[in-house]
């Protein structure tokens, strides 16, 4: 079982589809890193795990220890922690913060949420030993401001604006683009465009690799389907069927039976 590193991922480009997918603690971390290229600790963990309405609160405290679960349980697959919202306001805050996550974990890189304004910042991490990840178009931590999750790259100054970030985010030395929620043509525009690998999101088929939230990808997450979500398994139906068969068991009184005990 070999590491995966940011070399080996940018290889890939053009060769073999990538496979990235989310994890916050080190159980579901060590089940996806055998079959996966690269493991987001996403701040989506502060929606998907935490209960909350949206990724804003995510903490740079908290990304660590979730880091760190995920780095403990996961040996092969290229580890990417998420830099929150606030983390990255300018090039000293976005260089401390991802020296934290460097120096208090094992992750093997950053994910930094992009815009024509704040790509500088790239180039300033990438020149101080950081691996980052440029993650443009629709940016969840922009949702708040912009008044919701907007799809991108529908107008022509939109699609010219995420070429452009897209082309200044290899410039500057980013080893993989996501690219989320944006319109199928404009992905794959962009991703003709870079010689780095690009992850979609809500971004169609042609682009080097797919990401998705787990909880959403296996079923956990029922409270919203966004259109791009493909279920590969109802994972809250098969838990609330166990349990179900669990407190049966438990009420009837057959659970434990004599060899689930100490009997001497
Ligand atoms: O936080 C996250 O999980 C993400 C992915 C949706 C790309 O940013």
């Amino acid at each position: 079982m070999k590491k995966i590193t940011t070399k080996f991922i940018k290889e890939q480009k053009g060769v073999n589809k990538l496979v990235m997918i989310t994890a916050y603690d080190a159980l579901f971390a060590n089940i996806f890193d055998e079959k996966v290229d690269m493991i987001l600790v996403g701040d989506s963990l502060e929606m998907s795990f935490n209960g909350r309405d949206d990724t804003l609160k995510a903490s740079m405290d908290g990304m660590i220890y979730h880091t760190n679960a995920v780095c403990n349980g996961a040996k092969k697959a290229l580890i990417i922690a998420d830099m929150p919202f606030g983390s990255v306001i300018n090039k000293d805050e976005a260089l401390k913060n991802s020296l934290r996550v460097y120096k208090e974990t094992k992750a093997d890189a950053v994910k930094v949420e992009c815009n024509s304004a704040n790509i500088d910042i790239i180039k300033y991490l990438v020149d101080n030993q950081i691996a980052v990840v440029a993650h443009i178009g629709l940016t969840p931590q922009s949702s708040r401001s912009e008044g919701g999750y907007l799809i991108k790259g529908r107008s022509e100054a939109e699609k010219i604006e995420l070429l452009s970030i897209a082309k200044k985010a290899e410039n500057s030395g980013a080893f993989c683009i996501v690219v989320e929620g944006v319109i199928s043509e404009v992905a794959k525009l962009i991703t003709n465009s870079v010689n780095i690998p690009v992850i979609g999101i809500g971004a169609g088929a042609s682009t080097d690799g797919q990401v998705l939230v787990w909880s959403d990808a296996f079923g956990f997450f029922d409270e919203f389907k966004p259109k791009f979500v493909r279920r590969f398994f109802n994972g809250k139906e098969l838990i609330l069927k166990a349990l179900d068969e669990y407190v049966s068991e438990v009420k009837s009184g057959n659970f434990p039976s004599q060899n689930e005990s100490y009997n001497k």
